[in-house]
C-alpha cells in the first residue's frame, strides 16, 4: 500500500467566507497535523497566469505554463507564506479581485490537473487538514474526515466584508455579496471538480457559531469518532 494514502486526511469543503481557512489552521494546529490551503494554490496559478498574459481560454498555454511554476508553503509564525518561483506572492493572493481570478482559472481542467499532484503530495504523516472546493470528493475521496462548512450569503458576505476593510477595501456590502454569489456559482456549476459536498462529509452551518465553537465541533468529532 502506498504509504501516503495511510496518513489521515481531514477536509474542510465550502464556499467563501464560511472560514475555512481559520477553522482549518487552527483544526490542524490542534491536531498537530500539516495544512494545505489548496484556494492558495489556485490564487498563485491564477496571479502567474496573468502576468505573463496567459489567458483562461489558452489550454495549451496554460499547460505549458503550469510546467514553470514551483509553488511553495513556508510557514512563519503567525501565518503561511506563499512563494511561486522564489517570489513571495503571500499578500498580492489575498485580494478579492485575485480570488475571483482564481475561481476563473480554476474552472479550466488542465489547471486542476497540473495542481493535483502538489496537493496529493501534501499528504505527510502525522496527518492533512486539506481546505478548498474538491477536497472530499476529489483531491483526498479517501479522507478519514469530511467537512463541508456552509453560511447563510448574507452572513458570508458580512465577514468577508470586515476582513477586507482591515486590508483598506473600499468598495460597498452589496457589491461584494453580489461579486461573491457570481464565484460560487461559478465554483459550484464548473464541469470538472465542483464545489460539491462529499457524500460522506458533514455539513456544519457557521451561520450562528463562532470561529472557536466550529473548531470545537469538529476536534469533537475527530476526537469522538462514535458521538
Ligand atoms: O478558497 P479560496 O477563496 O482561496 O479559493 C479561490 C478560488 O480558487 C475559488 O473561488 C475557486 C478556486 N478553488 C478551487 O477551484 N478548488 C479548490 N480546492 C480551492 C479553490
Amino acid at each position: 500500500m502506498n504509504l501516503a494514502t495511510t496518513v489521515p486526511v481531514l477536509t474542510l469543503d465550502g464556499p467563501s467566507g464560511t472560514g475555512k481557512g481559520t477553522v482549518g489552521q487552527l483544526v490542524a494546529s490542534q491536531l498537530g497535523w500539516h495544512y494545505l490551503d489548496s484556494g492558495a494554490i489556485y490564487r498563485v496559478f491564477a496571479v502567474m497566469a496573468e502576468r505573463a498574459n496567459i489567458q483562461p481560454s489558452d489550454l495549451i498555454g496554460l499547460e505549458t505554463f503550469s510546467n514553470t511554476l514551483v509553488i511553495k508553503f513556508e510557514s512563519r509564525s503567525n501565518s503561511i507564506a506563499v512563494y511561486c518561483n522564489d517570489i513571495d506572492l503571500s499578500e498580492i493572493i489575498r485580494t478579492e479581485s485575485t480570488g475571483d481570478l482564481a475561481s476563473l482559472y480554476a474552472s479550466v481542467p488542465v489547471v486542476r490537473k497540473s495542481v493535483l499532484n502538489l496537493q496529493k503530495q501534501q499528504r505527510r504523516t502525522p496527518g492533512l487538514v486539506a481546505d478548498g472546493r474538491d477536497m472530499g470528493t476529489t483531491v483526498f475521496p479517501d479522507a478519514k474526515y469530511k467537512f463541508f462548512l456552509n453560511a447563510s450569503a448574507e452572513v458570508r458576505a458580512e465577514r468577508r466584508y470586515k476582513q477586507l476593510k482591515v486590508k483598506g477595501f473600499d468598495g460597498s456590502l452589496s457589491t461584494l455579496r453580489e461579486e461573491m454569489r457570481l464565484r460560487d456559482d461559478r465554483d459550484a456549476n464548473r464541469k470538472t471538480a465542483p464545489m460539491v459536498m462529499a457524500d460522506d462529509a458533514k455539513e456544519i452551518d457557521t451561520s450562528d457559531l463562532n470561529i472557536e465553537e466550529v473548531v470545537n465541533r469538529i476536534i469533537n468529532i475527530v476526537r469522538n469518532p462514535t458521538d
